[in-house]
């Protein structure tokens, strides 16, 4: 009899919760446990709230991708960098959900012995839409044989715009080779079509010192500004989580910690936003404190407003048209966001009502969770378009043999890519 009620209680358990669970029944007396609990939290091993709307697939790489980016066709671009070895191609195009060419050629992804590497892909870690309708791309320079660090090659680091609909090249902004010292690592790229006369690049170095770069695009003159400060570098002896895990550097059995400086950015009311990936910090700055060449290091330092952490590692930022910026929370499976205009604010806030007008004070930012779901398994890069979504990569970046204890290889590919309506369309 007893036996009887076990094997019932373990049955019941096993149509309603997770396999690994249902093996080992409740005590006699205690309610079954539920996948979809509207009880008490934490009767059931499935209390993580999934938060927002539904996702849906919009691609699946066999290879994790870092950056994500769609024309204005809805054509959809990834990049799969050189930072642990050669890929086959650095920068693709999708021919449906499964199938991929490389882009804009064939030719592009290698440079060969000899070969001017400004006109090559070397190592390309993202693709970003212009305001005007220009692809870019960002390449760190950095040759695949050095895993992801050393020195970058001077005409490697470089960001290259290209006519989507043509595949011509229209331009090439190689990185001064003399901003190339101390490691600089180029991590992502946006564009201001609108600031200056020909538009400016903004850059996040994600080297261990850390940096960001501004270039002005009419004249192609660089800075290298809050070069090994803190805001730009990760917090020391970082240790992440991902997935219920703790998360360290590997080497073999030898521990080490994530160094990976600033990383995620996106240009919003005027500013330049990014975070220190090992870190749950962010910050942002005026573009046109970071586009004055004139100011001295000290008086750019003196622009980075920091309004609190976010409360996640995080690998990609985007923002939208109203002002709101998305960060791509990879510790929480989740996407983020702030709210950077005191008109999009809902609620009332350190005795500020919501709603008003110009930017929403920094010590006021609230960060909020957009959506949070087992789907996102480190999302990377986002893009927002015209049709109001919000698109991103997935590369379980976490699971890499270089974050794994021996060096296992806990990735489970393929790699999808989902887009969640956010009812917006970009910001620049
Ligand atoms: C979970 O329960 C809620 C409330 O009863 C319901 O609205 C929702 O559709 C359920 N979700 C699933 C995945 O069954
Ligand atoms: C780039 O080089 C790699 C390694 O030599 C090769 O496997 C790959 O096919 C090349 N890619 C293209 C697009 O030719
Ligand atoms: C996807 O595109 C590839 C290459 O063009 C093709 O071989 C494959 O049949 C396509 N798959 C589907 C489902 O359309
Ligand atoms: C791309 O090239 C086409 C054809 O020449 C042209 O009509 C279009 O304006 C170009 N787009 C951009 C963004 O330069
Ligand atoms: C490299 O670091 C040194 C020492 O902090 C500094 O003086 C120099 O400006 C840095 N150069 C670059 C290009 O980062
Ligand atoms: C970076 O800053 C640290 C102190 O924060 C200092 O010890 C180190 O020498 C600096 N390195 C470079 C290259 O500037
Ligand atoms: C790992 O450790 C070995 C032995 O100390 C060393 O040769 C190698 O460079 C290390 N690899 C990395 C990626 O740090
Ligand atoms: C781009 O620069 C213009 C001119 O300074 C500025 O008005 C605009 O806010 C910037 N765009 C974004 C999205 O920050």
């Amino acid at each position: 009899m007893k036996l009887f009620i076990l094997l019932a209680t373990a049955t019941t358990a096993a149509a309603r919760c997770l396999p690994q669970y249902a093996m080992c029944p409740d005590f006699l007396g205690a309610p079954t446990c539920s996948d979809n609990n509207t009880g008490p939290l934490g009767t059931s091993p499935t209390d993580f709230t999934i938060i927002g709307p539904a996702l849906q697939a919009v691609h699946e790489s066999v290879q994790p991708p870092t950056g994500l980016a769609l024309d204005n066709d809805y054509n959809i671009y990834l990049t799969y960098p050189r930072n642990s070895g050669q890929t086959p191609s650095n920068v693709v195009i999708a021919d449906n959900f499964t199938s991929e060419s490389p882009w804009p050629s064939a030719s592009i992804q290698n440079c060969t012995a000899g070969q001017d590497v400004s006109t090559c892909f070397l190592n390309v870690q993202n693709v970003v839409l212009d305001s005007i309708g220009q692809m870019w791309i960002v390449d760190s320079g950095i040759p695949s044989s050095q895993m992801g660090s050393g020195d970058a090659l001077p005409g490697g680091a470089k960001i290259m715009s290209f006519n989507t609909t043509t595949r011509q090249l229209i331009a090439t902004y190689p990185i001064p080779a003399d901003l190339l010292a101390n490691g600089t690592n180029a991590n992502d790229v946006r564009i201001n079509n609108t600031l200056g006369t020909a538009g400016f690049a903004f850059i996040t170095d994600e080297s261990p010192y850390g940096s960001v770069l501004a270039g002005d695009l009419a004249t192609n003159t660089w800075v290298k500004r809050l070069g090994n400060t803190t805001a730009v570098k990760a917090d020391p002896k970082y240790v992440g989580s991902f997935d219920g895990a703790p998360l360290y550097a590997w080497n073999g059995t030898k521990k080490g910690y994530l160094t990976t400086g600033a990383d995620g950015i996106a240009l919003a009311s005027g500013n330049m936003y990014w975070g220190a990936l090992a870190s749950r910090r962010f910050y942002y700055i005026p573009q046109s404190v970071l586009a004055d060449f004139s100011l001295s290091d000290a008086e750019v330092e003196d622009g980075v407003v920091d309004p609190g952490q976010l409360g996640s590692e995080q690998a990609g930022f985007t923002a939208d048209d109203n002002g709101r910026l998305y960060m791509l929370a990879s510790e929480q499976n989740a996407i983020y966001y702030v709210d950077t205009q005191q008109s999009q604010v809902t609620e009332e806030v350190n005795g500020i009502p919501p709603g008003g007008s110009g930017p929403a004070p920094p010590e006021n930012y609230v960060v909020k969770s957009l959506v949070r779901s087992g789907l996102i398994q480190h999302a990377d890069s986002a893009a927002i378009m015209p049709d109001g979504y919000l698109y991103f990569c997935t590369n379980q970046l976490e699971l890499r043999p270089a974050n794994q204890y021996r060096n296992v290889d806990r990735r489970r590919g393929p790699f999808r890519s989902y887009r969640v309506y956010i009812g917006a369309g970009p910001a620049v």
